[in-house]
């Protein structure tokens, strides 16, 4: 049984630190942590210095966007580094990161339709990583499998050809066995994939199309991202970072933006609200634009999802602060960012009627059934299942054939969510508990929420590549701690 060998081997990989910040992170050694350093929560460190902690103290950082060393009409050329840094987060502390050039988080990685991008992933850090763009259709051999690991010191080449629609994606670490480790410490980055062919929809572009990362973490004392694992619902930390910054601010004129949030934490559900209630639009999901923009007045996002909207400035007065909020998590995770509404240029951008055509797709050509269970295993440890499995680089759970859709249900058999991933493919949600999803689930998916004792019905098609990818629950101490399969789509 091989994961057993995989917990042993996983445990002691868990001692090294990630880029000088020592991460300590497993059952046992949490404790242990907790007396080095002190009654050191972040917790502790608000009652004593609310300071850095008060929302809406900082203007919303906008994550570089990334240079090509070089571009033609065909290719554009990056090279990035992960390397440890230290970076302000809380005003006044430094806070070790892991991130792809130093930043959390990492560049922007700016494609288009049709353009290929190849990015030289060089690994300046003391461990193992290696690179997973999220979303991407993409050749097997540089999806960021979870054993095509980059050696530290050592560095890989990643293709993408950016063949699929428009989208708000995003790259992150996916180490094998530690991914609730190096996302947390800070390898995480946007990559948005526009089409040239979107510019009839006149969505708001430029300094109006803003990327929007949300993360949860804990300090300690010393300003150090705080760590404690939890393989029952996942890291939750006590602070909300957008873009990197503790709950920002960002002055917005009175006009359309188009905002992309992406869910980077660990294991948090968000459900967010605009002011109290205030309409927000929604026009894409994980994989790019809805067929017809649905007005939304909460957003749930588990980890890993994307939701691109349209605010309306316009219908707030200057000088209204208007803030987005996550409705129902702990009291210290409530306030995301704050909108403060100026005067502004006239309006240049609208709200299409209609958006991205419908596909058409084949038939499903098979049906399988996922369930997904919490298992206790002898000596007394668990771990999280997709059907009765453990991940093993050498089991192949399926093989559908290239070209074809299948129907696949998630059968959630525990009391906690997961948000259901796959590598390669993208998939249209068919049904929840038999009902058909929410409008804002009709695109394009990568990643879907499978509530306690849902079933969720997705039709994967796998389009494009074939090859060995993937598929995993994407609270990444469920991933991480076994809650990973594997397809090999065949020609
Ligand atoms: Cu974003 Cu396999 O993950
Ligand atoms: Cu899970």
């Amino acid at each position: 049984m091989d994961w057993e060998h995989d917990g042993i081997t996983r445990r002691s990989a868990l001692y090294h630190s990630v880029g000088g910040l020592a991460l300590v992170c497993s059952f046992d050694f949490d404790k242990r942590a907790r007396a080095t350093r002190g009654k050191t929560t972040s917790a502790a460190l608000r009652s004593k210095a609310s300071g850095p902690f008060e929302p809406f103290q900082r203007d919303l950082p906008i994550p570089a966007v990334a240079r090509p060393v070089r571009s033609s009409k065909k290719l554009e050329e990056y090279v990035f580094e992960m390397k440890p840094s230290n970076v302000e987060i809380l005003p006044g502390y430094e806070t070790p990161i892991l991130g792809y050039n130093g930043t959390f988080p990492g560049p922007t990685v700016k494609a288009r339709r049709g353009r290929e991008v190849q990015i030289l992933q060089k690994n300046r850090s003391d461990r193992e990583l290696n690179v997973h763009l999220h979303g991407g259709v993409t050749m097997p051999q540089y999806d960021g499998h979870p054993h095509d690991a980059i050696p530290a010191g050592d560095e890989r080449l990643y293709k993408y050809p950016n063949v699929a629609h428009s989208a708000t994606l995003w790259y992150h670490d996916h180490a094998h066995g530690e991914t609730h480790l190096t996302l947390f410490a800070g390898l995480a980055g946007f990559y948005l994939l526009d089409d040239p062919d979107d510019k009839h929809f006149d969505l708001p572009q430029g300094d109006y199309d803003v990327p929007l990362m949300i993360t949860d973490r804990s300090f300690n004392k010393d300003g150090s991202f705080r760590y404690r694992f939890d393989l029952d619902r996942g890291f939750r930390g006590d602070t909300i970072l957008v873009n990197g910054a503790v709950a920002p601010r960002m002055k917005v004129e009175r006009r359309l933006y188009r905002f992309r949030i992406l869910n980077a934490s660990n294991a948090r559900p968000y459900n967010l609200k605009l002011g109290n209630g205030r309409e927000m639009i929604q026009i894409g999901s994980d994989g790019g634009l809805l067929p017809a923009p649905v007005k939304r007045k909460n957003i749930p996002m588990e980890p890993a999802e994307r939701v691109d909207i349209i605010v309306d400035f316009r219908q707030f007065g200057v000088g209204s602060k208007v803030i987005l909020r996550n409705d129902g998590g702990e009291p210290s995770t409530t306030a995301v960012m704050r909108f403060d509404v100026v005067r502004g240029k006239a309006e240049e951008a609208r709200v299409p009627k209609q958006l991205r055509e419908e596909d058409e797709l084949p038939a499903p050509n098979a049906h399988r059934s996922w369930p997904l269970t919490f298992q206790g295993l002898a000596g007394g440890s668990s771990v999280w299942q997709i059907a009765g499995g453990g991940f093993s680089e050498m089991r192949i759970d399926c093989r559908p054939r290239l070209g074809t859709t299948e129907l696949w249900t998630w059968r959630n058999l525990s009391n906690r969510t997961h948000p259901m991933h796959m590598h390669g493919y993208l998939f249209k949600v068919v049904s929840v508990n038999g009902e058909p999803p929410h409008p804002g689930n009709r695109g394009w998916k990568d990643t879907v929420a499978v509530y306690p004792n849902e079933e969720v019905v997705v039709m994967p098609y796998f389009d494009y590549f074939a090859g060995r990818y993937v598929f995993h629950c994407h609270a990444a101490e469920h991933g991480d701690m076994n809650m990973m399969g594997q397809m090999e789509v065949v020609a």
